[in-house]
């Protein structure tokens, strides 16, 4: 029960759950980061490296989040105080500006797909398609449209879980497959798709030696940023569930849907590539806006698959985005008992300021500069070290209460429950403070090199 006097809501139905938490899961994440990291990080080599970043951490630490949320009932600060006691409640403290954080260019990018959706009714970015990104992607019209997304982020948050969250996100998952399957298609078909398939593919041993530097990070941060793990939103969502669930089974779904999609995108987004000539090395935040539209300008019927894909590709983000901004605000509704409109509001406006500049730098070639700035150190650096911290305690301290609830809706977890735990206390920190320590040292010759030069230093 929430502090206060305010009844805490539950899903309204058995699916309500796993659907919010799978809206949450797909989004940019899969369709817009997903293709731009695997370009930037060597293809296949990269891929590898997340499937197998995806089952070693990503599952241990769905199941922690869903655990601690389920059994506590609360929101990301009072769960840690409730669990660890004392200081650990200043873990949730930074969940919280975490989502903040991630909202604020998470947005700027939603804004680009906004914007593309609006453009699909006239095909505005068929002529050009590397040129149109690059004129959208900053400006007034990306500080525009990042505004109109973020106003409708708040306003389905505002209308609560059952209203707003669960209904928005009923029709989404079902829709995006279909569409994504029909695309994935038509991309086989391009005479390119060899070479494409074969870069995406085939697992490549010696850029995984050269390169694994940036790989591990990079493969880290995106297991955590496309699972919405690292700052409490599936210990939120968790926290509104009855206790009959299967928490294995639904982080089991929940995980195959998303990877699932994600992988998908790059069967299309890497043949589409390789066929416009613009090929996969480091194709940059537009990757994925300009594959499509080079797409859709080909093919026949392109105009409307083009407005049912940025269309599906925004309600996508929306309910990504919906939950990023659940954690900020049902924590400021538990720990304050403000009303949740009025929370909503607020914080969307602070959100809004963050992520301006995201919208308006350029560097020299016109490419949005900060969203490295910004997503490096949401997803590589900030999800990284929240998931590290909720490890430990709950590996480390709460590991007996934590199996109990997993228990409950699975009865006799055998000699797995046991695995589950002991994955947490050691390979999954270690591989984890590893990768933060890359991450933090990759981030520094980033600052000093890119951003400096941007900068003017
Ligand atoms: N998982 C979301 C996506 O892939 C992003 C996200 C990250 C949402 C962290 C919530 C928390 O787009």
């Amino acid at each position: 029960m929430a502090t206060g006097d305010i009844v805490r809501e539950q899903w309204a139905t058995r699916f309500g759950f796993i659907l919010a938490a799978v809206g949450s899961a797909v989004g940019l994440g899969n369709i817009w980061r997903f293709p731009f990291q695997v370009g930037q990080e060597g293809g296949s080599a990269f891929l590898l490296m997340y499937f197998f970043f995806i089952l070693l951490i990503g599952l241990p630490a769905m199941l922690v989040e869903f655990t601690v949320g389920r059994r506590t009932a609360l929101s990301p600060i009072g769960a840690l105080r409730e669990v660890g006691g004392g200081a650990w409640k200043y873990v949730g403290a930074l969940f919280v500006l975490i989502g903040f954080v991630i909202l604020s260019y998470y947005s700027v990018v939603a804004g680009w797909v906004l914007r593309y959706f609006v453009g699909s009714f006239t095909g505005a970015y068929m002529d050009e398609p590397g040129e149109y990104f690059l004129d959208i992607a900053t400006g007034l019209d990306a500080v525009l449209f990042h505004a109109a997304f973020l106003a409708i982020t708040v306003g389905i948050v505002a209308f609560g879980i059952q209203r707003g969250i669960e209904l928005a996100v009923k029709l989404m998952v079902p829709a995006i497959i279909a569409i994504m399957l029909g695309l994935a298609i038509y991309a086989a078909t391009l005479a390119e798709v060899g070479e494409a398939y074969s870069y995406y593919l085939s697992p490549d041993v010696e850029v995984l030696q050269d390169d694994w530097r940036s790989i591990v990070p990079a493969a880290a941060g995106q297991a955590f940023f496309t699972l919405s793990l690292g700052m409490g939103v599936m210990i939120t969502y968790a926290s509104y569930l009855g206790e009959d669930r299967n928490l294995a089974e639904d982080s089991g779904v929940i995980i195959a849907f998303d990877t699932g999609i994600a992988f998908l995108t790059g069967l299309i987004v890497f043949p589409i590539l390789f066929a416009a000539g613009i090929g996969a090395a480091d194709p940059g935040a537009g990757a994925i806006f300009v594959a499509l539209a080079g797409a859709f300008a080909e093919i026949q019927g392109g105009t409307i698959i083009g407005i049912l894909f940025f269309g599906m590709f925004a309600v996508a983000a929306l309910s990504s985005a919906i939950s990023l901004l659940e954690v900020v605000v049902s924590n400021v509704i538990d720990e304050y008992g403000i009303d949740r409109s009025t929370a909503a509001t607020a914080i969307g406006g602070g959100i809004f300021l963050l992520g301006v500049p995201v919208a308006l730098f350029a560097d020299a070639n016109n490419e949005p500069i900060m969203v490295d700035l910004y997503d490096i150190l949401a997803a590589e650096i900030l999800l990284v070290t929240g998931g590290i911290l909720l490890m430990i305690l709950v590996g480390w301290i709460y590991a007996e209460q934590a199996l109990d609830e997993l228990r409950k809706g699975i009865g006799d977890l055998g000699a797995l429950g046991e695995v589950w735990i002991w994955m947490v206390r050691v390979p999954v920190i270690v591989v984890l403070i590893v990768s933060l320590y890359l991450a933090v040292t990759g981030y520094w010759a980033f600052l000093t090199t890119d951003f400096a030069d941007f900068l003017g230093m």
